[in-house]
């Protein structure tokens, strides 16, 4: 599994809009945010959902991948604790998720540019809630500080 690059160069501080990617497991979150479009429900478009298994399957690398590639928020969305399809996936992910965000303040990106909710199927109100909460954390925070890092040796323009 690879995160979805972002695109290109970021764009100017003025025109800059966070991008988030929301890793949906198939059972609970996938289907609360499906529920969310089927009601209308409004929420920002900067999020861009990625569908998996179980959040189980959701390693460290991929949400660090996101970062490398220039995603300045992850949200990492699961079914409620105890109600994971795959028994336990979620309470992995919910140790995995606290690792990155202790990772991402350690390299100086941010830890709050990381959530991790647990949902029910049912639950569209609270998947567009905290897809608020996310971008607007993130848009509190600014562009990840990956994409204006430039590599050794690079010019200035
Ligand atoms: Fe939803 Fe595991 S199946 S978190």
């Amino acid at each position: 599994m690879t995160a979805p690059d972002s695109g290109a160069t970021p764009a100017s501080p003025a025109a800059w809009e966070p991008k988030v990617l929301a890793f949906c497991c198939n059972y609970c979150a996938y289907a609360a945010a499906d529920l969310a479009g089927a009601r209308r429900m409004q929420y920002p478009p900067n999020v861009r959902l990625l569908h998996v298994p179980c959040t189980g399957k959701v390693e460290l690398e991929h949400i660090l991948e996101a970062f490398e590639k220039g995603i300045d928020g992850v949200l990492v969305a699961g079914c409620l604790e105890g109600g994971c399809h795959f028994l336990e996936g979620n309470l992995r992910a919910k140790r995995r998720v606290q690792r990155v965000r202790e990772i991402l303040d350690e390299i100086g990106v941010g830890g709050q540019r990381l959530l991790m909710v647990n949902l029910s199927a049912a639950m569209a109100p609270t998947f567009v809630e905290r897809v608020r909460e996310i971008v607007e954390t993130v848009r509190k925070l600014g562009p990840n500080p990956l994409t204006t890092v430039k590599p050794e040796g690079a010019k200035s323009e």
